[in-house]
């Protein structure tokens, strides 16, 4: 049996998450709904200790200032009593049609118009609520055919609109920082910033770019095809790993948002040992210590226990392959089998300290590519090591 979640560990929800009602596009909802404030109670009991929400998760699309106002006291009031943090808040820009070409990057301008407004608004709402960090997902700026967009434009706009929002949070001076949140496609045919490393990119493009970094997803990643656990490590290299989504994928196919560790297990299994652990090299940091925030669908089939039941299979997945991972690190095989492999030695600099390109070209040249060519690195083993950490 694994311990119980404990506030240290940090471990975080989405309102839509247990919230969501089982509405796919094949299907009505599967589950009644329960109030914001039900559902974040319930997570406090079952150990969360932080929780997210979209704005109109909270008050519908629409509403006057007035009812935005007093609900969204109740909400932070309930959070409060249930001692749960509130630590991130986003702005849902893809619900409504209005957003169906995009907020930022539609191509209607008065529509990106609306759409920053309403981004602005939820970043206000996010300073209200003390949270200290705002997730930017675009679900919607994108496009189903190439002809329908100047791509220019769009990198354009989406600077333009990034930018416009991390300096306001400077002008007001919000403790918030901004974490983009990529995924390759769902609703879009192709949504823009695809993968982490899209994203990474247009951050170094924008003006206000240092309060600006990534919320990665696990299943999103893997819906490319691409290994989460290598997109954390380079937005953490980067200094660029703001907050995370965890859940679980299996393959190439639609956004699966399984429980964490009910898709690719092994995968999950390096997820939890860089987040744990750190860099094998780097035990002083970078580190991720930010919250383990969940964002997954409780599945269609599940009603109201079912929902309660997978919420705490996220977490207690999470602590079972912290346990493994440490358990991992600290067994004398791993540490040999590392040796072997030469994980420690990726962290020497190629060139020695103070030598010039022209003395690594004079270098009297011993080296035998043949010979090392010959080289066993045991990766094999090592892996087989995990696993047998994992399952045995
Ligand atoms: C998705 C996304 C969303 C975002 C959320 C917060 O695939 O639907 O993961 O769940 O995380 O909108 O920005
Ligand atoms: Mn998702
Ligand atoms: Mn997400």
């Amino acid at each position: 049996m694994v311990r119980s979640p404990r506030p240290e560990d940090k471990f975080s929800f989405g309102l839509w998450t247990v919230g969501w009602l089982g509405v796919d596009p094949f299907g009505t909802a599967s589950r009644p709904a329960l109030s914001p404030v039900e559902y974040a109670e319930r997570l406090a009991e079952l150990g969360a200790w932080g929780v997210t929400f979209h704005d109109n998760d909270v008050f519908p699309f629409g509403s006057d200032d007035a009812t935005r106002e007093q609900v969204c006291a109740d909400f932070k009031r309930a959070a409060d009593k249930a001692g749960l943090v509130i630590e991130m808040v986003t702005t849902n820009t893809f619900t409504h049609p209005v957003f169906k070409d995009g907020a930022l990057t539609s191509n209607d301008r008065d529509v990106r118009r609306y759409g920053l407004r309403k981004v602005l608004r939820a970043v206000d709402l996010a300073g209200d609520m003390g949270a200290t960090t705002f997730v930017m997902w675009g679900g919607r700026e994108g496009s189903e055919y190439d002809g329908s967009k100047d791509l220019h434009a769009a990198m354009e706009r989406y600077k333009e609109g990034l930018d416009t929002v991390a300096g306001h949070i400077k002008d007001q001076g919000y403790d918030l920082r901004i974490a983009l949140e990529p995924k390759p496609n769902e609703p879009r045919g192709d949504i823009f910033l695809p993968t982490v490393g899209h994203a990474l990119a247009l951050i170094a493009e924008l003006d206000h770019g240092d309060i600006v970094g990534l919320n990665p997803e696990t299943g999103h990643e893997q819906m490319a095809g691409l290994n989460y656990t290598h997109a954390l490590g380079q937005a953490l290299w980067s200094g660029k790993l703001f907050h995370i989504d965890l859940n679980g994928q299996r393959g190439i196919k639609y956004d699966q948002d399984l429980v964490f560790g009910h898709g690719d297990l092994m995968s999950a299994f390096f997820t939890v040992d860089l987040l744990e652990n750190g860099f094998p090299s780097r035990p002083d940091g970078p580190r991720y210590d930010g919250p383990r925030h969940f964002d997954y669908k409780p599945s269609r089939t599940e009603h109201m226990a079912g929902v309660w039941e997978s919420a705490q299979a996220n977490m207690a997945a999470y602590l079972m392959l912290a346990e493994k991972a440490r358990a991992f690190r600290a067994d004398d095989r791993v540490t040999e089998a590392m040796a072997y492999a030469g994980v420690p030695d990726l962290a020497e600099p190629t060139m020695a300290d103070g030598e010039t390109v022209a003395d690594l070209l004079a270098a009297p040249d011993d080296f035998d590519p043949e010979r090392a060519a010959e080289r066993d690195f045991g990766f094999v083993r090592l892996q087989q090591l995990a696993l047998e950490h994992l399952i045995g």
